[in-house]
């Protein structure tokens, strides 16, 4: 078995960061996971809607040794930085803990605590961080390294817990759920389950269709021969956290509540319907009570409405195997979230209309929470050269920034090894 690079180098570093002397319970582990693309379903998971993520060739990484007692302590191979903090007092402690750690070493601390709040087995351990994926570049890398996490944790209770689909102890959805539980606990971010999820179920040449509501998911065949998934990096940087983020969450919130009383008190049928999510209301509906909203609040909810349709829509069009019709799906989904839910920014706006110039580029838009971080396009494999040349021409010109291209690969999920004999 191959394993990924950014596993090796973390191996390799890890006698370099933690010396020999210390007295290891146990053998050199390696555990990793993706990060994601999204094709389509943006700002939907947490509305309860749909997404169609692909797992890519990036990975975050972990390698180390289980210690003889509750220490952790990491070495970042990105932030060329040290951090430690205990496992003992887990999930009580996590608080006091939190304070004193950067913000790289906060998702293992928040994994840990919700390994700890279920009941799993912690021990401590040394270990190095590596990765591939572009940090806080809208490809997942925090989840991605959440994800990682919770493996290497497996990895270390050698077999006390284990991770995969039948006759473990946790099946990926469950790892997922609990990684967005740790995200939020260790950014302050309530972000919905796609990331976790799109990391946790990778596979080479699938999409896999998530349904946030049921934790239902269906793969679908992703054929790359002809294209690739190409991500513009605008190199803008935004804490989602203190985005708009959990203000768009709200204001979907506040939308659901509106809508809610609205088709109760004015549907007789509506009174036998539930609306917990804006997942609920029918185009139809939407069409007839939109009209009684603060205009913000229609703007965002009408973005989610027609979102979730669109994933349906290039779900089925990847099933026919007509990757072709995606694109104009791809641009219109941009254009809602530049215009209704004001996501987008001037640097992303820019990456996608130098794109749309493109002859060969079939879609793009801009990926993930937003307000910085990246695009993602569909890219006929001999226009990527052609896009590259566009966007080192007109991009700098038009925003006064770099932008960097990442050419990605529908790839597998998480997994762990022991490198000792
Ligand atoms: C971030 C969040 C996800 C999702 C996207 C927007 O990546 O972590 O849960 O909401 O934004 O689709």
């Amino acid at each position: 078995m191959t394993f990924p690079q950014p596993a090796l180098d973390a191996a390799d570093k890890f006698p370099i960061a933690f010396g020999d002397n210390v007295p290891y319970a146990g053998s050199l582990g390696i555990a990793w996971a993706p990060g994601r693309v999204n094709l389509i379903g943006e700002h939907t998971d947490y509305n309860d809607g749909f997404v169609l993520p692909i797992a890519v060739d990036r990975v975050a990484a972990l390698a180390g040794r289980r210690r003889n007692d509750s220490i952790i302590r990491l070495w970042s191979m990105q932030f060329e930085e040290y951090a430690q903090f205990s496992v003992e007092e887990l999930p009580q402690s996590f608080e006091h803990e939190l304070r004193n750690l950067p913000n790289w070493a906060r998702y293992v601390l928040g994994v840990a605590a919700e390994l700890a709040s279920a009941s799993l087995p912690l021990s401590g351990c040394d270990a190095v961080l590596s990765g591939d994926v572009p940090l806080g570049g809208g490809m997942s890398s925090s989840a991605a390294l959440e994800v990682a996490t919770v493996q290497f944790f497996a990895w270390l209770s050698q077999g006390r817990f284990t991770i995969g689909a039948e006759n473990s102890t946790m099946k990926p959805m469950k790892v997922a759920a609990l990684c967005q539980r740790a995200e939020h606990i260790a950014s302050g971010l309530r972000s919905g389950i796609l990331d976790q999820a799109a990391s946790c179920l990778g596979q080479p040449k699938k999409a896999v269709l998530i349904d946030c509501r049921s934790l239902e998911y269906r793969y679908l065949p992703f054929d790359e021969s002809d294209l690739s998934l190409v991500v513009l990096d605008t190199s803008i940087r935004r804490e989602l956290a203190n985005s708009g983020y959990n203000e768009r969450r709200r204001q979907c919130e506040e939308a659901v509540a509106l809508l809610r009383e609205l088709i109760v008190t004015q549907e007789s049928e509506g009174k036998g319907q539930q609306i917990t999510s804006l997942r609920d209301i029918t185009q139809e509906q939407f069409d007839i009570y939109k009209h009684d909203l603060p205009e913000v609040l229609r703007r965002r909810a009408g973005y989610i409405i027609a979102e979730n349709a669109r994933v349906l829509q290039v779900a089925d069009l990847l099933e026919t195997g007509n990757i072709e019709a995606i694109g104009p799906i791809l641009w219109k989904g941009h254009a809602g979230l530049r215009d209704e839910y004001e996501v987008s920014s001037k640097e992303l706006d820019a990456l996608v209309d130098i794109a749309h110039s493109v002859p060969g580029v079939l879609g793009g838009r801009m990926m993930g929470g937003g307000f910085g971080g990246c695009t993602i396009n569909l890219v006929r494999n001999e226009a990527i050269e052609a896009l590259r040349q566009a966007v080192e021409q007109q991009y700098p010109e038009r925003t006064g920034y770099q932008a960097s291209i990442e050419v990605c690969h529908a790839a597998g999920g998480p997994g762990s090894a022991n490198l000792d004999g």
